[in-house]
């Protein structure tokens, strides 16, 4: 089982090289499903055929490929609508303090709960799936989406659904804050039961690989750098790009300029990503659309490697054990010094990079002791914990 999810600056090409990958991955004999969780979807553009929100066949490839078109403004479960209704009354009341309020990465969304919730769903019934993301600020909310709902339930639901139910009208007059139904305790607690199924899946290295697409210009260059950081301190690992629309060396004076202004990019790919390999794509004559001409491009594209292949990639979080401390290391590539933030709350860490934001729960040897320094070097960052005297006699 394999789950590849493309994602990158709005126009570069997600679309186009998923469709491609799909295409060579059944070629070469997988039972493959490609599926757009992106609202604006165009896969069946690239396609030239007709998608649905279901798996529909796609025609014309040897082998077994279907395309899938996630329908996120589908009639929404009403439990979730009511959850969702919930947290914001909660928060309006006031029940979460301000400065936890600000901590808040995210408040789930109808779209990205649908998209996660199909992508389960799918996932066991293929042996690869190829997710054609949105652009990375919806992608991010996305996939920050499941650990966010654990903060909201260790949060918003501290308490024993039984304790609540017999104190339900005590606790709401003390604490001014609406208690939720029974029913929307229940769909809370299977939806934070699905959705950590699923972030499970996309940060297990044997499975998922998130891919960047990009275009070798500097501006879509910045915000794929910003994008990669933003990926590895959520826990995800990029472990391939695909440079697409590179301009052919041998052309007219028009193309020569093109392709030496994005060789000069592409030199600096090296620099930013590292080891994580780095496939190119051709500015092809005309769109690529249907499967022969999907399948031609991705011929070009991954040449002789497989892009199913698992790739090595540094573990997104490690705790070592030295003799008197502890450090908890969190890959932070191509991360500033000067954007980074780093808070201790009781038993979570929140960390700030740019204008992302992970409340990360600490490990319980590391609850037990206190923070005592940070350091960011080579694309990780390194919080020394030691043990608490007074924490770890009681622990
Ligand atoms: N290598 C290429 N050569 C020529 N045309 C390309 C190439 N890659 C993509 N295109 C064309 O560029 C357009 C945008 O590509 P695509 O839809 O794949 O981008 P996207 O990143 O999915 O966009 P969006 O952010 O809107 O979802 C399409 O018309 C596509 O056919
Ligand atoms: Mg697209």
């Amino acid at each position: 089982m394999r789950v590849l999810l493309f994602t990158g600056k709005g126009g570069v090409g997600k679309t186009t090289t998923s469709a491609a990958t799909a295409v060579l991955s059944a070629l070469r004999g997988q039972k493959t499903l490609v599926l757009s969780t992106d609202p604006a979807h165009s896969l069946a553009d690239a396609f030239g055929v007709r998608l649905g929100d279901e798996p529909t066949e796609i025609p014309g490839v040897a082998g077994s490929l279907y395309g899938q078109q996630v329908d996120t403004q589908r009639a929404f479960e009403a439990s979730w609508r009511e959850v969702q209704h919930y947290l914001q009354e909660v928060l309006e009341a006031g029940g979460v303090d301000p400065i936890e309020a600000e901590e808040l990465t995210v408040l789930p969304g109808a779209e990205e709960v649908l998209a996660l919730l199909e992508l389960r769903r799918q996932v066991e019934r293929w042996d690869v799936v190829v997710v054609d993301c949105a652009p990375t600020a919806e992608t991010l909310r996305l996939l920050a989406l499941p650990e966010a709902l654990n903060w909201y339930m260790d949060r918003v639901f501290p308490m024993e659904r039984r304790v609540v139910r017999s104190l339900r009208p005590v606790l709401t007059h003390l604490a001014g804050v609406p208690m939720p139904p029974d029913r929307v305790f229940a769909a809370v607690e299977r939806l934070h039961t699905e959705l950590s199924d699923v972030r499970r899946l996309l940060v297990d290295p044997a499975t998922t690989s998130v891919r960047l697409v990009l275009t070798p210009e500097a501006v879509v260059l910045a915000e794929a750098r910003r994008t990669f950081t933003s990926l590895a301190m959520h826990g995800y690992r990029v472990d391939g790009i695909v440079a697409n629309r590179v301009f052919p060396e041998d052309g007219d004076a028009f193309v020569r300029g093109w392709a030496s202004a994005q060789q000069s990019q592409l030199d600096g790919l090296g620099v930013s990503f590292g080891s994580v390999p780095i496939w190119r794509s051709p500015y092809l004559a005309a769109e690529p659309v249907g499967v022969d001409a999907l399948g031609r491009l991705a011929g070009d594209v991954y040449n002789d490697s497989d892009p199913l292949a698992v790739i090595d990639t540094p573990e997104p979080m490690t705790v070592e054990r030295f003799a008197d401390e502890f450090v908890l290391s969190v890959a932070l590539p191509l991360a500033d010094k000067r954007e980074v933030d780093l808070v201790r709350k009781r038993d979570e860490l929140v960390l700030t990079v740019g204008s992302h934001r992970r409340v990360i729960a600490l490990p319980s040897v590391l609850t037990r002791c206190v923070a005592d320094g940070a350091a960011l070097r080579d694309g990780r960052l390194r919080v020394r914990f030691r043990p608490d005297p007074d924490l770890w006699m009681r622990g």
